[in-house]
C-alpha cells in the first residue's frame, strides 16, 4: 500500500502486531456499507465517473455476497478489513478500484464502521433486554401475592412480595435500557468525510453519506471525527452497569438455590450436576452471569486506559478499541439470554418464602406501627416498647404473632388483642400500600405499568 515511500516489507512481528483482520472482521458489513455510501457519494458528486463508479458499486455487491457466505479470505499482510475489502475490490474489477479511496481515510472509515456495528449492538443489547424484563414481568405477576422474607444486610428485614422483588429488577433493567438509548442517540452523528484527520479539499456531501447510513447527520469537527471513541465507552459503560444489575439478580439465584434457603429450584436446563457427588445442582449459569459482569468491568477499564492519553487525532492504539467492545457485546448478549431462561423456567417455592417470612421477628415494624397509629404513641418510644417484646418473643422461643395477649399487655398496657391483626407476614405486606410499597396491589399496578411501557 505504502510501496511508493518504503523500500523494504515489514517484518514478520511488524505484520503480526499491525494486524487487526483476526477481529475487526467483524466490521465487514459495515464496511461495505460504509463503502457504498460513499462512493454513490463521490459518483453524485462527480467526483468520480459514472462508469467507474458502476465498477466500483458492482465489485462492492459481488464482495458483500462472498463474505456473506464466509468466503473472507484474510490475510495479516492487508491489515484489516478495508484493506480486504479494496485488495479483493482490485481484484474484482481492476485499477479502477483505487478510486473508491479518494476523499476519505481508513481513519473515518473505521470510526464509521465501528459506529455503525455499535448503534447495531445497541439495538440487539435493548431487545435481550426487553425480553429480560419480560421474563420477569410474567413472573412477577405470578407471584404478586407471594410474600417472601425482604432483607437488609442480609438480615431479614420486613415480609415483602415475591412479585415485588422481581418488579426492583425490572426497574434496573428499565435504566440500563434508557442508558443504552442514550449512548445511541449520542453515536448517531456520521465521521464519514472527515477523511485522514483535516477534512477534504474534494467538493463531497456528508449530509448525503450521513443519510444513507442512517446517520442523523454528520459530525462536526473533522480531528474529534477520527479520534472520538466516546460511543464505544458509552456501549461497555452501559454494558457494565446492566452487567451490574445481572450480576445481582445472579448472585440473589444463587443464594435462593441454596438448601439453607430452599426458595427456588434451579431447572435441568439451567444447572449442572458434579463427577464426583452425585446428588449435586450446581448453579453454574448464575455463576457465570456473575463472572461475566467481572470481565465486562475489565473491558470498560481496558479502553478507557488505552484512550486516556492520546493526542488528536488517530492513534493506532485506537485499533485496540474494538476488542473489548466485541468481547463485552458477547459476554452480554449470552448472560442476558442465560438470566431470561433461567428466570422463565425457576421454579420458586413460595412455601418456604412464607416460612422464613415470618423468622427474625420480620413484623416488628408493624407492631411499633401499631403503637403510634391505634395508641398515639410517639414512633422512638413504640421502637422502644417493641424491643421489649421481640426480647420477650426470644426469652420464649416464639414469633411476635405467638405472644400471649398478657406478656404484650404487661409490656406496654396500651396495647390490646387487636394487634394481633397485623402481626401476620400478609398482614403486613397488605398494609404496605404507599407508592412504590410491598403491597399486592401496588405491585400490580406496577406490573401493569410496566406492561403498558413494554
Ligand atoms: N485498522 C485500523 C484501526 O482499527 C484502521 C485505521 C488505520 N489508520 C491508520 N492511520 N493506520 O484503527
Amino acid at each position: 500500500m505504502w510501496g511508493g515511500r518504503f523500500a523494504g516489507g515489514p517484518a514478520d512481528v511488524m505484520r503480526d502486531i499491525n494486524a487487526s483482520i483476526s477481529f475487526d472482521k467483524r466490521l465487514w458489513r459495515q464496511d461495505l456499507a460504509g463503502s457504498q455510501a460513499h462512493a454513490a457519494m463521490l459518483g453524485a458528486q462527480g467526483i468520480v465517473e459514472p462508469a467507474d463508479i458502476a465498477a466500483i458499486l458492482g465489485g462492492l455487491e459481488t464482495i458483500t455476497a462472498e463474505y456473506a457466505e464466509g468466503r473472507l479470505v484474510e490475510d495479516p499482510a492487508l491489515e484489516d478489513i478495508h484493506m480486504h475489502v479494496e485488495t479483493r475490490l482490485a481484484e474484482l474489477i481492476g485499477p479502477v478500484a483505487g478510486r473508491l479511496h479518494t476523499a476519505r481515510s481508513r481513519n473515518d472509515q473505521v470510526a464509521t464502521d465501528f459506529k455503525l456495528w455499535t448503534r447495531d449492538a445497541v439495538d440487539a443489547v435493548d431487545a435481550g433486554l426487553g425480553a429480560l424484563q419480560a421474563a420477569l414481568l410474567a413472573r412477577a405477576e405470578e407471584h404478586a401475592d407471594t410474600v417472601m422474607p425482604g432483607f437488609t444486610h442480609l438480615q431479614i428485614a420486613q415480609p415483602v412480595t415475591l412479585g415485588h422483588h422481581l418488579m426492583a429488577y425490572v426497574e434496573m433493567v428499565r435504566r440500563d435500557r434508557s442508558r443504552f438509548r442514550d449512548a445511541r442517540a449520542r453515536l448517531n452523528e456520521c465521521p464519514l468525510g472527515s477523511a485522514a484527520l483535516a477534512g477534504t479539499g474534494f467538493p463531497i456531501d456528508r449530509a448525503a453519506t450521513a443519510r444513507a447510513l442512517g446517520f442523523d447527520r454528520p459530525t462536526a469537527n473533522s480531528l474529534d471525527s477520527v479520534s472520538d471513541r466516546d460511543f464505544a465507552l458509552e456501549f461497555l459503560s452501559a454494558a457494565m452497569m446492566a452487567g451490574m444489575h445481572l450480576s445481582r439478580l445472579a448472585e440473589e439465584i444463587i443464594v435462593w438455590a441454596s438448601q439453607p434457603y430452599g426458595f427456588v429450584k434451579l431447572p435441568d436446563a439451567f444447572s449442572t450436576g458434579s463427577s464426583i457427588m452425585p446428588q449435586k445442582r450446581n448453579p453454574d449459569a448464575a455463576e457465570l452471569v456473575r463472572g461475566h459482569s467481572g470481565r465486562l468491568l475489565g473491558c470498560l477499564v481496558a479502553l478507557s486506559v488505552t484512550m486516556k492519553g492520546l493526542p488528536l487525532a488517530y492513534s493506532k492504539d485506537m485499533q485496540d478499541d474494538k476488542p473489548p467492545v466485541f468481547e463485552a457485546y458477547d459476554l452480554l448478549s449470552l448472560a442476558l439470554a442465560a438470566m431470561t431462561g433461567m428466570i422463565e423456567t425457576l421454579a420458586f417455592v413460595p412455601e418456604r418464602m412464607r416460612a422464613v417470612a415470618a423468622l427474625g421477628f420480620s413484623t416488628a415494624t408493624d407492631l411499633a406501627d401499631w403503637l403510634v397509629r391505634e395508641a398515639g404513641v410517639p414512633f422512638r418510644e413504640a421502637h422502644h416498647i417493641t424491643g421489649r417484646a421481640v426480647a420477650a418473643a426470644e426469652a420464649a422461643g416464639v414469633g411476635l404473632a405467638e405472644l400471649k395477649l398478657e406478656t404484650l399487655a404487661g409490656i406496654d398496657a396500651r396495647i390490646d388483642a387487636r394487634v394481633f391483626d397485623v402481626l401476620s407476614v400478609d398482614a403486613s405486606v397488605a398494609s404496605r400500600t404507599s407508592q412504590g410499597g410491598t403491597a399486592p396491589v401496588r405491585v400490580r399496578e406496577a406490573i401493569a405499568a410496566a406492561k403498558d411501557t413494554l
